[in-house]
């Protein structure tokens, strides 16, 4: 990946200094990490079952509270800053990055928080729109740091909510809660399984032995992602309400695999609800199978698992791509590769391997000549090292 490997906490206060000056006002710093999905996609929004991981990127914030009724808003990845009165912070902004700190500012003013004025200044070494929850993750730093500076006194988990509840409704897309909660909840070397209905959720040790997880970027360019994810959420509500004619479940992922047999005509006029219902009812199962396979070192069976899920994806969901398809192929087809699959909401984006960790070096020059014949496109790699969930940076290096 192109961006800066570590942050660098005081390197970025002087730049803060510089953009916004008045270095008699203090500031504080917080990161939150992006997340790579290991297995589970597309589950979270009906409830399901998914197994993430926070990695060592994300986002670091430098903010302080004004006083002033005014809002800077500014990043070192893009040109774009914005800075807005108290009667603008309301509505959204263009189409960018700007939106999901508005979107969390919009939240806690509905929550009944008084905001009056702030200076961001984030910088990020995630990719974005690449599957690695570059957005939840600049939403879940910008909700602890206001919750923080303006003591809203909510607790990690009303933070997750209200930063999904941003994601819905202020950007607009109907993302289900994995995201922010992974974010938020992340423990270095460990992925966690969540059941998204419930809420329980469990670390679990990532215990891979000789072998490391290694997230691919495509570097397609995805376009139309929100509208065509929307609307595989409308189509999951749509098998849901066919559903539950029949049975009593609140959500498609309570559905059990043998009442899906057993119901399968109630969805025989609407094959796309079939499609995605079946994808979700054997996801969940897979995650399940998954975890303890995982867990008692049956590295190969968990590889399995991600390849079924990748193939589900592609042709059950309908999320993959040709690149990201193409990605995965190649990888799988690497010495020693255990499973290979898209993470994240697909349509591009990254994905995710499986793989002897003594062979990353010749899988990434290999994969990537491979992948640039096939595709045109130049891959980034990556490997996975799961590092802690959002909180405050300390003055050195975000990692002490
Ligand atoms: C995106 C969404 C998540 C989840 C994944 C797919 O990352 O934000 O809520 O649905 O796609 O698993």
């Amino acid at each position: 990946m192109r961006q800066e490997d570590r942050f660098d906490v005081g390197r970025l206060r002087e730049r803060f200094s510089e953009r916004f000056g008045r270095p008699d006002l203090p500031s504080e710093a917080f990161f939150a990490p992006g997340r790579v999905n290991l297995i589970g996609e597309y589950t979270d929004f009906t409830g399901g079952l998914v197994f993430p991981c926070g990695v060592d990127r994300g986002t670091l914030l430098i903010v302080r509270r004004t006083h002033d009724s005014r809002y800077r808003l500014a990043s070192t990845n893009f040109d774009l800053t914005a800075e807005l009165g108290q009667h603008e912070i309301d509505r959204t902004y263009g189409d960018n990055w700007i939106n999901y700190p508005l979107g969390v500012f919009d939240r806690f003013r509905r929550e009944g928080v008084e905001l009056d004025g702030m200076d961001c200044l984030y910088t990020g070494n995630i990719p974005n729109g690449a599957g690695l929850s570059s957005s939840a993750s600049i939403e879940v730093v910008t909700a602890f740091a206001v919750n923080e500076l303006f003591g809203a006194k909510r607790s990690l988990l009303e933070l997750v909510r209200l930063a999904q509840a941003a994601e819905n409704e202020f950007v607009g897309m109907q993302c289900g809660i994995m995201d922010q909660f992974a974010v938020a909840f992340a423990e270095p070397d460990h992925a966690m399984q969540l059941d998204c209905g419930t809420l329980e959720h469990r670390q679990v040790p990532l215990a891979l032995a000789h072998h490391a997880l290694v997230v691919s970027n495509t570097n397609q360019r995805r376009e139309l992602n929100e509208s065509a994810y929307n609307e595989r959420v409308a189509e999951c509500a749509r098998a849901l309400a066919a559903l539950r004619e029949r049975l009593p479940i609140a959500a498609l992922g309570e559905l059990s695999a043998e009442d899906f047999i057993a119901h399968a005509d109630a969805l025989a006029e609407d094959p796309v609800a079939a499609r995605r219902t079946r994808h979700i009812v054997e996801e969940n199962a897979r995650v399940r199978a998954a975890v303890p396979a995982l867990e008692s070192g049956d590295l190969a069976a968990f590889g399995q698992l991600m390849n079924a899920s990748h193939e589900s994806l592609r042709d059950l969901f309908e999320v993959s791509s040709e690149p990201l398809d193409h990605l995965v192929r190649i990888a799988r087809d690497q010495p020693g590769v255990l499973g290979s699959r898209l993470t994240g909401a697909g349509f591009g984006g990254c994905t995710v391997t499986l793989m002897p960790s003594e062979g990353v070096s010749a899988f990434e020059r290999t994969v990537e000549r491979e992948y640039r014949d096939a595709t045109g496109l130049t891959a980034d790699f990556y490997t996975i090292r799961p590092g802690p969930g959002v909180g405050r940076a300390d003055g050195a290096g975000w990692r002490s």
